[in-house]
This record gives C-alpha cells, sequence and structure tokens, in this order.
C-alpha cells in the first residue's frame, strides 16, 4: 500500500508504568531515541482500582526530558487536575468519555494549551466518542481495561478501531487514533491494519532487557503492517 502525506504518522509511546520507578528518568533517557512520545499513566484508585503518580512525577521528568508526555488521566475527576498536569509539564492529556462532562473537559484542555484526548474503554462503543470527534486531536481505543500493565490486547476493539478511523477519514479529520494494552510486535500489526497510528506499549518495551531495540522493533512492525514492508523510521 503507497503511503501519501495526508496518512497519519506512526509513534511508538512508551508507557512508564512498566519502568523502575525507582530510576524513571534513567528509564525514560534509556528508551528516548526510539520514543516518539513519552505514555504517563495517572491513576486515581477510584476510576481504576490502582494508583500510580501525579503531577510532581511528571515534573521532575520534565527537567529529564524533551519527550512529548503523552498524559493518559484514568481519573474521575480530571477537572480538578488538568490545569496542575499542565503545570507539570504535560503536552497532551487524554480523559476517559467514562468519567462524562466529556465536552467541557475538552474545552479546558484546550483553554491550557493542551492537545486533547478521549479515551474509550474495551465496552465503550463508538457512538460515546463520535459527537467529539471534530473537538479532539486524539481518540484512544483501549485494548484492555485500564487499571494495570501486562494484560492481553483484546482484539475484539478492533472492529472500533477500524469505525473511528473510518469517521474520520470520511469527517476529512486528521485526529491520531491510539491503542493502549498489550501492544507488541505482534499485536501491533493487527492495530496499525485496523486503522490505530500511536502505539502505546508497557511491558513490551520496558520489560525487555532493551527497551530501546523493543521500541524500535514495535515501531518498525507497525510501519510494515501499513506499507506492506518493514523499516525503521
Ligand atoms: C493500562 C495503561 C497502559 C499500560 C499498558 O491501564 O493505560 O498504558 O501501561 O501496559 P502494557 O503495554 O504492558 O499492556
Ligand atoms: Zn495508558
Amino acid at each position: 500500500m503507497a503511503t501519501n502525506s495526508t496518512d497519519p504518522v506512526i509513534r511508538v509511546a512508551p508507557s512508564i508504568l512498566s519502568a523502575d520507578f525507582g530510576s524513571l528518568s534513567d528509564a525514560v533517557s534509556e528508551v528516548a531515541p526510539n520514543a516518539d512520545w513519552l505514555h504517563v499513566d495517572v491513576m486515581d484508585g477510584h476510576f481504576v482500582p490502582n494508583l500510580t503518580i501525579g503531577p510532581s512525577v511528571v515534573s521532575s521528568l520534565r527537567k529529564h526530558s524533551d519527550l512529548f508526555f503523552d498524559t493518559h488521566l484514568m481519573i474521575t475527576d480530571p477537572a480538578k487536575y488538568l490545569e496542575a498536569f499542565r503545570d507539570a509539564g504535560a503536552d497532551g492529556c487524554t480523559v476517559h468519555v467514562e468519567v462524562g462532562e466529556t465536552e467541557q473537559l475538552i474545552a479546558q484542555m484546550r483553554s491550557l494549551g493542551l492537545r486533547a484526548g478521549v479515551a474509550l474503554n474495551p465496552d465503550t462503543p463508538f457512538e460515546a466518542v463520535e459527537p467529539y470527534l471534530g473537538l479532539v486531536d486524539l481518540v484512544l481505543c483501549m485494548t484492555v481495561f485500564p487499571g494495570f500493565g501486562g494484560q492481553s490486547f483484546m482484539r475484539e476493539v478492533m472492529p472500533k478501531v477500524r469505525l473511528v478511523r473510518d469517521a474520520l477519514v470520511a469527517r476529512g479529520l486528521t485526529v491520531d487514533v491510539e491503542v493502549d494494552g498489550g501492544i507488541d510486535e505482534s499485536t501491533v500489526v493487527e492495530a496499525a491494519r485496523a486503522g490505530a497510528n500511536v502505539f502505546v506499549a508497557g511491558s513490551a518495551v520496558f520489560g525487555q532487557d532493551h527497551p530501546v531495540e523493543a521500541a524500535g522493533s514495535i515501531r518498525a512492525a507497525a510501519v510494515g503492517a501499513v506499507s506492506g514492508t518493514v523499516s525503521g523510521r
């Protein structure tokens, strides 16, 4: 398949959830050569049954990295924290449609100068995000139920990824379609062929002996899936 200038950019976003929290800046520096974005998983112990990091960790990491911080807010009340994450150095934030008030949250992200994303859990239908397609920069289709790294890729989400991409193309919209959960060198191929272009990978990057090479292999597999050839960037 030939690519053209309007094709979405393939990006790999290593998720620090699977990195060593005791030496996060080293982990980020190590993977940086093959990371297009850095995926930062924020959990509040309420929207998901796990607790992770807050704005202070983002702020500390910001001093060590120039990467785009793709901040995934798995929290019940994002309105309360968006400004703090922006001030800490987040470049983009993604809120879940399941928490509601989506249009107001998108407007808030925009007014803060953040790149705006909306996320869907695996069992949340396409229709839940359809009204916002023209308002956002990114749609995240979760390929696991959020909360933990290392879960298995849910390929039953692929038809929804295809619906999202087709709807964006039909509307002439250039919006990133991100997948998150169970992405590795093999599943990334399925997700790329379904229309995703941003690939979050935690355990398949930081759980490997050579994270930077693992991230490069995932990107190469995604590029190969949509171009018919296997190549790096
Ligand atoms: C899960 C998080 C993911 C997680 C993915 O709730 O949103 O970003 O880090 O981890 P893997 O790639 O191991 O499934
Ligand atoms: Zn995530």
